[in-house]
């Protein structure tokens, strides 16, 4: 090759380098102002702080089989760290459930109809719709729940707290021994409670430490107190951490390119941002994904009309609180009903609902809820949108730059 034209062609090179260095950086540059627009922030602008004391002693409850009347089930027997503070199953195991994660299924005990939600973020600020149908949320300066208006708190996660040990079949046993109990009415919920306190009062390991930590004596001592203690720990264990992603917009680290197309098509083509938004990924509002069904349901029969059952609204049929996405790679099985096992499916269905339907395999009345489902999936900002393989992958890479660890390792205790 002659030297002027391997000159040229170095020129050339170089030429295309710098122009293909000038268009990453505009993609990054693209990609970090759509975050910023959509609401993201430095993680400690999300944080709400707690007394220590209070944080420690709501490892130790969280972590105790004794909140449960049956006092074979502990939050962190569900909400563990191994599955993103989620449980590895598509709807949960509680009461009589032994072991963790897949263990739990082979072993009986009673099931829950609907997918753990991760804990990741919750109780920050602003984070104030709780559960898959928003059953605890703030209203001004109430909060809506189970409790009308005698609720024990007016903070959402304060009173999220009370909800599991008085929930049958999650931590309160479903059977003859309770049956008294089971009208789940806040006077049945409040005899539960007495009981539990009274344990954690006589229990050397918590009564002393949670009455000190709340500077009340040991008699004074209310569930609340523990439920506060929970939530505290909540708040602070699972706060959001910069993650990649963050490090990304905020301090200017690099993703690599495939990791950048996904954060693109997510902000963009995809729409994903129409709903996962904010600080925590998700506008903490409530839209119908045609997802499929799996399981009992919450209103039996394979149906779970989600935000529905809070509001009674025809037009809430179907419809889901929006699921942050921190940690999402680790919190498998997906959706309500933890009908999708893998990250790239529950995007897929998403934008194509019949992907995993099979409408000759369903009764004539599985097919009714099912268009129903359809019809309000119709109207939401998502439908219209379709992505391909490529595509997908691109966006699993990028959801995989919203992961981080919790402090500590959370695990049953005994
Ligand atoms: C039997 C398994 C199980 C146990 C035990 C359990 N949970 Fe859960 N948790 C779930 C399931 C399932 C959901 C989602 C339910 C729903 O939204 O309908 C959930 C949801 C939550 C949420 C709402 C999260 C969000 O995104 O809004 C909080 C908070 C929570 N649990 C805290 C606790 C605490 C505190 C305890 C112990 C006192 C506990 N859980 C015990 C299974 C469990
Ligand atoms: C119209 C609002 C909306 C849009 C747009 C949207 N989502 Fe979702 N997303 C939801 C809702 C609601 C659910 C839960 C649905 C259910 O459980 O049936 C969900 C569930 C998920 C889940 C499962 C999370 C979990 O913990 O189970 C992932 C992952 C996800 N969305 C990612 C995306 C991506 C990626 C996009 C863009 C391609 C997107 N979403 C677009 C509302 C939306």
């Amino acid at each position: 090759m002659k030297s002027a034209t391997r000159i040229l062609l170095g020129l050339w090179f170089l030429g295309g380098a710098i122009c293909s260095a000038e268009a990453d950086d505009l993609r990054s540059r693209v990609l970090r102002e759509a975050a910023i627009e959509n609401g993201l922030v430095p993680a400690s602008e999300t944080h709400v702080a707690s007394p220590e004391p209070l944080v420690e002693v709501g490892k130790k409850l969280f972590e105790s089989r004794l909140l449960s009347l049956s006092e074979d089930t502990a939050c962190a027997s569900c909400h563990l760290d191994k599955f993103g503070s989620a449980d590895g199953l598509p709807i949960a195991i509680g009461t009589e459930g032994e072991g963790i994660g897949a263990e739990r299924v082979f072993r009986g005990g009673d099931i829950i109809p609907r997918n753990v939600l991760p804990l990741w973020g919750r109780g920050g600020k602003g984070f104030d719709v709780l559960f898959w149908d928003g059953k605890v949320e703030r209203n001004g300066s109430a909060v809506h729940s189970q409790f009308g208006d005698e609720a024990p708190s007016n903070d959402p996660l304060i009173v999220a707290a009370h909800l599991p040990p008085v929930e049958i079949g999650e931590m309160l046993i479903d059977n003859k021994s309770t049956l008294e109990l089971q009208t789940e009415t806040v006077e049945t919920a409040n005899s539960v409670y007495e009981t539990l306190i009274e344990r954690v009062r006589e229990n050397p390991e918590l009564g002393d430490a949670l009455a000190k930590a709340q500077s009340v004596s040991l008699a004074e001592l209310e569930f609340s107190d523990a439920a506060e203690a929970i939530a505290a720990f909540i708040r602070t264990n699972f706060r959001v951490k910069p993650t990649r992603f963050h490090d990304f917009v905020f301090r200017g680290a690099p993703l690599s390119p495939e990791e950048i197309k996904g954060g693109l098509i997510f902000y963009g083509k995809g729409n994903c941002v129409a709903c996962h938004n904010g600080p925590y990924f998700s506008d903490l509002g409530f839209h119908a994904i045609a997802s499929p069904q799996v399981g009992f349901g919450k209103n039996g029969f394979g149906v779970d009309y989600g935000r529905f059952n809070v509001t009674l609204d025809v037009n809430d049929k179907y419809m889901f609180r929006t699921p942050p996405l921190y940690n999402v790679t680790k919190t498998a099985p997906y959706m309500h009903s933890g009908s999708v096992d893998a990250l790239s499916d529950a995007i897929r269905t998403h934008y194509d609902p019949l992907i995993f339907i099979d409408p000759k395999g369903m009764t004539g009345l599985e097919r009714v809820d099912f268009y129903d489902r359809l019809k309000a999936w119709s109207h939401e900002p998502i439908s219209g949108v379709v992505l391909d393989e490529d595509e997908v992958a691109a966006v699993v890479m990028f959801l995989a730059t919203l992961s981080y660890v919790s402090d500590q390792k959370v695990e049953v205790v005994d």
